[in-house]
């Protein structure tokens, strides 16, 4: 090994500017404008992982955006990893909080500063780059190297979910290694064995047929804004629980052994509202702030619209509001379930002046990964011999929703090797990567390929 570990040591100057071309393209999958970069973006990491040495690279095109596959399967007898990442990544806004542009990186810091550095570019090419030096050292790879990358992971993964079901051949493996998560703190080397679901919403409240003056018709017509602003009050009770009947019901009790094995990893909270400016942290009683992040599901408005908001002033009576509504789930929470009781729930809550919509964006299945499997053990020795410090086990309060339709149809566990940081800033302006990490990443993937390669 110690060839491939000082080819990487020696390289990472430009697997840094590589990195960088790959963070040049705006590749934002939810936005319909730009669908020619993410066929753009889609073809640079393919081109990517041919030079890196994979065989029979090929873009899948789908009904939305391209998924790119890749595979060296020249080591007979020996297990198959498959890789996962995603190229798309998150919309920018608000633009005039970044510092930079947000896809003209800048390394500051010892960080690569760009929407994309970290989540989830620079986490999945350390992969890419560890595979190439195994070809470059040694000619070949210690195993079998599956590759898929997607591009529409921050938009829940359709797509891949559907080619899952009609490419499970091609996808067979023993493992799925993914690097789409965080550690736990910096310089710890963390494998995360849990990830939340995700069910997202959007609730429409129409009022009058349209815009009032507020005076005219104000105290007199129901106000939307005012109307769906008490649904979402009425959604949480005064315990920091969600109302939605059922919501809880089939919820799996935490074990004594994972709420210890919690409280071991000793979070402060103190810390962690103070690197946030918040004065107290809040959130579901009787649970400490790692079990509400990691194993609780939670209810959130991500965003709400309606009525004047530009600069200044205007009397105005909005003829409709609509609130984007998301859930994060656990096991064994079904998003499909939850979505109907929602619907049945914000139809209850609202007064019969208003009318209401509700529709559902996406969702995602919660996982838990078994942590005995040869995969997650490999993992946590490579990690380990990467960082020079013990692995950390721990779950996750995000979601990567084609996890555990890959575990399901692919019968192999997730191995979540995160390598960014809670304070990484991903889907927010100013996101980066630490290049340490991206370094120890790369080899932390090296350790693994060969680990695994001897069970
Ligand atoms: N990389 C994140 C997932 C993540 C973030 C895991 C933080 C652990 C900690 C991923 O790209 C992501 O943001 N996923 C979305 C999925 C959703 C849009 C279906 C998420 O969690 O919001
Ligand atoms: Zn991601």
């Amino acid at each position: 090994m110690d060839s491939v570990i000082n080819y990487i040591k020696s390289n990472i100057n430009s697997y840094v500017n590589e990195l960088l071309d790959y963070i040049r393209i705006p590749s934002i999958s939810t936005l319909e404008s730009h669908k020619n970069e993410m066929q753009r973006c889609a073809e640079f990491i393919s081109n990517k992982i041919k030079n890196a040495g994979m065989n029979s690279v090929e873009i899948f095109q789908t009904e939305g955006h391209p998924i790119v596959y890749g595979e060296w399967l020249e080591a007979p007898g020996k297990p198959t990893v498959l890789i996962y990442g995603h190229y798309d990544v998150q919309p920018v806004d608000p633009l005039e909080l970044w510092n930079n542009p947000p896809f003209e990186p800048v390394i500051k810091d010892g960080k690569i500063w760009a929407r994309g550095a970290n989540d989830d570019k620079g986490q999945a090419f350390v992969h890419v780059k560890s595979v190439e030096a195994f070809f470059k050292t040694k000619g070949k790879l210690p195993l079998n190297v599956k590759f898929i990358l997607e591009g529409e992971e921050e938009i829940g993964s359709e797509n891949l979910t559907k080619f899952l079901s009609t490419h499970q051949e091609l996808l067979r493996c023993d493992a799925i290694l993914i690097s789409d998560t965080n550690m736990y703190q910096p310089g710890v080397p963390t494998i995360t064995y849990g990830l939340r679901g995700l069910l997202y919403m959007e609730v429409e409240v129409t009022g009058p047929n349209r815009d009032l003056h507020s005076g005219s018709f104000g105290g007199a017509v129901a106000n939307p804004i005012n109307e769906l602003a008490k649904i979402i009050y009425k959604l949480h009770d005064k315990n920091g629980k969600a109302t939605i009947p059922n919501f809880y019901k089939d919820v799996l009790k935490l074990t004594k052994t994972e709420r210890d094995n919690f409280k071991r990893l000793k979070h402060s909270d103190k810390n962690f509202a103070k690197v946030l400016d918040v004065k107290e942290l809040q959130g579901e009683k009787g649970f400490t702030t790692l079990e509400r992040i990691w194993t609780r599901p939670t209810l959130d408005c991500n965003g709400i619209i309606g009525g004047f908001t530009e600069k200044g002033a205007k009397t105005v009576l909005p003829s409709k509001a609509s609130a984007k509504i998301s859930m994060r789930l656990v096991p064994n929470q079904d998003p499909k379930k939850i979505a109907k009781e929602f619907e049945k729930h914000v139809r209850a809550l609202a007064s019969k002046s208003i009318k209401v919509d509700v529709r559902t964006l996406h969702y995602g299945y919660p996982v838990v990964a078994p942590l005995n499997s040869d995969a997650i053990k490999a993992a946590a020795v490579a990690t380990s011999k990467a960082f020079g410090k013990k692995t950390v086990y721990t779950r996750e309060g995000g979601s990567i929703p084609v996890v555990v339709d890959f575990m399901k149809k692919l019968n192999a566990p997730a191995v979540l090797m995160g390598l960014g940081l809670d304070s990484d800033n991903i889907h927010s302006p100013n996101e980066h990567f630490r290049i340490e990490n991206f370094e120890l990443g790369i080899l932390s993937s090296a350790y693994f390929l060969d680990e695994f390669s001897k069970v």
